[in-house]
């Protein structure tokens, strides 16, 4: 079966592929002479279905990897650098400078994000936002961060300025989904802290980030952020092994975090901010309100057709509420409509990896070779980049699809009688990143909602899993986190508590009322940044 084609709006059309041939290294955009990959969205451009040709971008390897962490480690220069030395103000106002140009750069990245992931029209918009939004709100926060410790403290005769220091160099690695969202909560963070920084994005929606080169290069002293393209393997896995990275900051899968962290010679020097993989569960108890369950199942679920490690990818349903539920889930699954990113109304687009589709399809096939159904009409339909989400019902712990992150539009729907059912799964589970509870009988909820907070980090009571708002802690037990990240935690997790310390005595006094009226150190001020 293939996709009924859409006309492509003018603004989005494909004129000419972008050949991307520069990357940034040590304060230079240098030009890339070497071998180049090319970029295919699975969206086409043509009647007949053929993915489209989007551009290329450099195949680097280690040689690169090494001039883009020498030029972070020169940046740092042991702590000595401009960068981490700068004064706040100064950091803030680089910061300030990139995400102006940023700004302009709205409509190259909200198209590029379509073709590249196949994130609808809306939902690209709101990543481009939410980040130029969540950048500002950094500035913020760290402003109020650093009012808070412009003073000294006094304890049994010992002054303390006690402030947050970078952590040294920082290697950050990007999701595919989030490709500018989730990466750019991690690199803003570490920047604007005093770190200085290696970038790769992620494997699709990289030409995207292309636009923002020049900003970078502008905005930020030479080798504090340096970007590199290439395969994790070819470029991450050689810096990791100098040992020098002192930072390792990832959204994406344990698997490739664990194997990255593994080739760090010095385990107690590498610090991990990791947002990882999960099985994020939606119980529904019989009192459930089942029109706002089953909306906010359907959007738990389908949302960027479940490539969301917030995705509800697994549905835990207590008995009584099992056929009616699963009649109107079938109903407003099928309802949903599937297209390109740009089509009005669209829920349902594209898949960006040309082989999912078929995984979900073995999901799927195992699933029923053992038992299962498939519960909605259009679930398991082909086309040329989809696959309709099929509801899988009853679903066993045996499957292929219980186990695995399917990342992707298959939803696993399991019965129970007794709640400690899926409470002794989730226990079980190698991931504790959040829940959905349905139920109203408080009775019931109470002594549900003070085990689950115990059993993952965001108990989301008739609400569907999600990150936002950004405001909120983001985290997971488990195998699904290491660290937190929100506007305030993700400063902290880049940082670490540092002071000058001097005993009360007149030569001490003299020397620190002599820094601070000098105004010559950048760590020694109680300025008020406004
Ligand atoms: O991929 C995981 C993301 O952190 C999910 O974020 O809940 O805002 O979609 P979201």
């Amino acid at each position: 079966m293939s996709t009924k084609k859409t006309a492509i709006p003018t603004d989005f059309q494909i004129t000419a592929p972008i050949h991307q041939t520069a990357y940034l290294v040590d304060g230079e955009l240098r030009e890339w002479k070497g071998a180049t990959s090319e970029v295919y969205s699975t969206i086409s451009s043509t009647s007949e279905y053929q993915p489209t040709l989007l551009g290329s971008i450099p195949d680097m390897a280690e040689a690169e990897a090494m001039e883009a962490l020498d030029a972070a480690l020169k940046a740092y220069d042991k702590g000595k650098g401009v960068w981490p030395t700068m004064h706040v103000k100064d950091r803030i106002e680089s910061m300030e400078k990139f995400v102006k140009q940023m700004e302009t750069k709205r409509e190259e990245i909200v198209k590029l994000l379509m073709w590249e992931i196949g994130k609808s029209l809306p939902d690209s918009q709101k990543e481009f936002d939410r980040t130029v939004e969540y950048i500002y709100d950094t500035i913020e926060e760290y402003k109020q961060l650093d009012r808070n410790s412009a003073k000294f403290q006094k304890h049994d005769g010992v002054y303390a300025h006690v402030k947050r220091g970078p952590l040294g160099v920082v290697l950050c690695l990007g999701p595919y989904n989030y490709p500018l969202n989730e990466t750019f909560a991690l690199l803003i963070p570490a920047i604007i802290m005093g770190n200085t920084a290696i970038f790769k994005p992620a494997k699709h929606g990289v030409l995207l980030i292309t636009p923002l080169l020049e900003a970078f290069q502008n905005s930020f002293p030479k080798g504090v952020i340096n970007i590199l393209f290439g395969r994790g393997r070819a470029v991450a896995a050689p810096i990791m092994q100098t040992g020098k990275v002192d930072v390792l900051a990832l959204i994406g899968n344990s698997k490739s975090a664990n194997a990255l962290q593994n080739q760090h010679p010095k385990s107690n020097r590498l610090r991990l901010v990791l947002g990882l993989e999960a099985k994020n569960p939606a119980i529904v108890l019989p009192d459930a309100d089942m029109k706002l369950t089953v909306d906010e199942v359907v959007a738990g679920t389908t949302s960027f057709n479940g490539q969301r490690c917030t995705a509800l990818k697994v549905v835990y349903v207590q008995n009584g509420a099992k056929d009616v539920f699963l009649q109107k889930f079938a109903m407003a699954i099928d309802g949903l409509k599937f297209g390109n990113p740009w089509d009005e109304g669209v829920k349902l687009t594209p898949l960006p990896e040309p082989g999912k589709p078929d995984y979900i399809q073995e999901l799927i096939d195992d699933a029923l070779a053992k038992g299962a159904e498939i519960v909605n009409k259009k679930g398991g339909q082909r086309f040329d980049n989809y696959i309709w989400p099929a509801i899988l019902y009853p679903v066993t712990k045996d499957m292929r699809v219980y186990q695995e992150e399917q990342f992707g539009p298959v939803i696993p729907v399991l019965s129970f009688e007794d709640i400690e059912e899926p409470l002794d799964d989730m226990a079980e589970s190698n991931y504790g990143q959040q829940v959905s509870l349905f139920g109203k009988d408080v009775y019931t909820l109470s002594p549900l909602i003070d085990t689950l907070v115990n059993l993952v980090c965001r108990v989301n009571l008739n609400s569907s899993c999600q990150r936002g708002p950004d405001v909120y802690p983001f985290t997971g037990r488990k195998d699904s986190a290491q660290a937190t990240l929100s506007v305030h935690d993700a400063l902290r997790s880049f940082s670490i508590r540092t002071f000058v310390a001097f005993k009360d005595n007149e030569l001490n006094n003299e020397t620190i009322q002599q820094l601070l009226e000098a105004k010559l150190s950048n760590f020694v001020s109680t300025d008020y940044i406004l």
